[in-house]
């Protein structure tokens, strides 16, 4: 790339214009005809439905692929990236919607990887380090230069993600969806963060599905469909109404579930407690019950013990006292395929990890506990013309966008692969589902039709445990919510007894009479 352009963007002061970027993969035109630009100082979202191609344009404008048409052009300057490594010496950074940490070395080592070294590693990682505590203490990033990434919160890996590129000199930072995985609380210290980056000059793009936050943070916003640009607003002159309908094309029902009587007990779970990856009790002693026909939605901040509750749920995790019981019957000790067997169904928080086989076709992705159901068998024979009729309807029904069913998973957008998780675990008809997160990183429209499946399987009598940070998705699907922190159950409520802010208030650790007692 050329000289002027590297220098120009290491002054934080470049202009950055993508023209007319055309995209094509095997079965697909991820983006056509694109125009975008950013100006020095400004963050600047990208809005559009899964599949829009959000990701891939900005993959070019990192370097990641090569733009089949079209111009990337830095302060009047073309240039051509031929590597992520050129895209960095021109001063632009991304953050990736899954992250890409190596987790067995430590925070410095990761933000150290990669870097041409003039001295030994270990004279460097010093240097690293101190470097990395001034950039943290700079831009109010709070981070452990010591810790190994597998000890890390997915907000932690996050921030380390973003040192990294502050590190390399980044005047340009692209954030695929970097709140999908982090609290309310955490997305406010992020946002904090990134006003101190475009105080200090450096421009950012910001991808996201929530539009309040798009709202929030952004200079101009810019949707996709299905690949071209449907148009560039200004945020402070576009309505959310306005934008829903430049994304999605149609309006959007709000949730309305309608009352219900519960039915039998489906999961108890008594005095639960478990380890937590940091060596310390992540279940102080949990306890509650779900009824068939019933949504509990557990309200929290991430990080007090929903994850480690989930894994025990699922089997995935031991519990190191207490009980699990479905149907009455003790399955503490069984594993996650006797569970699935016994008619539980799990949606993983970290579908990416535990949900999905990224090399795997879409079709082999949704066989994946299920090869061995009769419901799939012609005596000792796979039924594959069967299968393929499940697989197509199940694509069909969650309109996962994918170019054919045995498209590797890999190569669907996040939020695609996302909605095939959850389609091929509603579609077990399960007696009981623990759904964590289960609208993390899809869009709006997708949210909606994941909402009302929910809701149907309810009607359908099934127990739902519904994880979930959100708290309108919790207050809008919950017959009764319980809260947790810090390891333990801070109540259980009915639907309607308490308003948005006492549920916050426990979820910051307040009593549940204190909470419900202020206004
Ligand atoms: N490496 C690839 N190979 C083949 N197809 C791809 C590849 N990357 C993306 N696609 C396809 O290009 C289209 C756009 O995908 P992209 O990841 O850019 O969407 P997105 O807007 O980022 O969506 P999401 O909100 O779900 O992350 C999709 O149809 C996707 O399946
Ligand atoms: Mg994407």
């Amino acid at each position: 790339m050329s000289k002027t352009a590297q220098e120009v963007l290491k002054r934080k002061t470049g202009r950055v214009e993508m023209r007319n970027i055309v995209k094509c993969f095997p079965g697909v035109r991820a983006n056509s005809q694109v125009c975008f630009d950013v100006d020095p100082g400004e963050v600047h979202a990208l809005l559009g439905e899964n599949g829009a191609g959000k990701s891939t344009l900005m993959r070019q404008l990192y370097g990641m692929y090569r733009p089949d048409e079209g111009e990337i052009i830095i302060d009047g300057v073309p240039t051509s990236f031929r590597s992520p490594a050129d895209a960095i010496s021109a001063g632009i950074g991304m953050i990736h919607q899954h992250f890409m940490l190596v987790p067995t070395l430590t925070v410095a080592q990761n933000v150290a990887l990669g870097q041409a070294s003039s001295r030994g590693p270990l004279l460097d990682l010093k240097v690293v380090t101190a470097r990395i505590i001034e950039l943290a203490e700079e831009y109010g990033l709070k981070v452990d230069p010591e810790a190994f990434v597998w000890q890390l919160s997915v907000g932690e890996q996050q921030r380390i993600e973003i040192l990294k590129a502050l590190y390399r000199g980044a005047g340009l930072i692209i954030l695929d969806e970097p709140t999908a995985v982090l609290t309310p609380q955490e997305v406010e210290d992020l946002f904090k963060t990134f006003r101190r980056m475009v105080a200090e000059g450096h421009s950012l793009i910001f991808i996201s599905h929530k539009l309040n936050e798009v709202l929030a943070i952004s200079d101009r916003i810019t949707v996709l469909r299905d690949g071209k640009v449907i148009g560039t607003r200004a945020a402070k002159d576009v309505s959310r109404s306005e934008l829903v309908g430049m994304m999605v094309g149609r309006e959007i029902k709000a949730l309305d579930p309608r009352p219900r009587e519960a039915g039998v007990e489906l999961l108890r779970v008594e005095d639960l407690h478990a380890m937590g990856d940091r060596g310390m009790e992540a279940l102080c002693g949990v306890s509650f019950a779900v009824r068939s026909g019933e949504i509990l939605g557990l309200a929290g901040v991430s990080g007090n013990g929903q994850r480690e509750l989930d894994e025990c749920l699922a089997g995935m995790r031991k519990s190191s006292g207490g009980k699990v019981l479905y149907k009455g019957r003790d399955i503490s000790h069984c594993t996650l395929n006797e569970r699935v067997d016994a008619g539980m169904a799990y949606i993983p928080e970290e579908r990416m990890r535990d949900g999905a086989i990224r090399e795997f076709s879409v079709q082999e992705n949704v066989f994946l506990h299920d090869h061995e159901s009769p419901e799939f068998r012609h005596g000792i024979f796979l039924d594959f013309a069967k299968m393929r009729s499940h697989a197509e309807a199940l694509v069909h029904d969650f309109a996962v966008k994918t170019p054919s069913l045995d498209t590797p998973i890999k190569n669907l957008s996040g939020g695609n692969i996302q909605k095939l998780i959850m389609a091929r675990e509603l579609s077990r008809k399960p007696g009981f589902l623990v759904a964590a997160q289960p609208t993390r990183g899809v869009d709006i429209g997708a949210s909606e039709y994941i909402h009302q499946r929910l809701l149907e399987q309810r009607e359908a009598g099934t127990g739902i445990l519904l994880v979930s940070e959100d708290l309108d998705e919790i207050m809008g699907l919950s017959d009764r919510i319980a809260i947790m922190y810090e390891g333990r159950i801070m109540g259980i409520l009915d639907r309607g007894q308490a308003s948005v802010e006492q549920i916050g208030f426990m979820m910051a650790g307040v009593e549940m009479g204190e909470a419900l007692s202020a206004r």
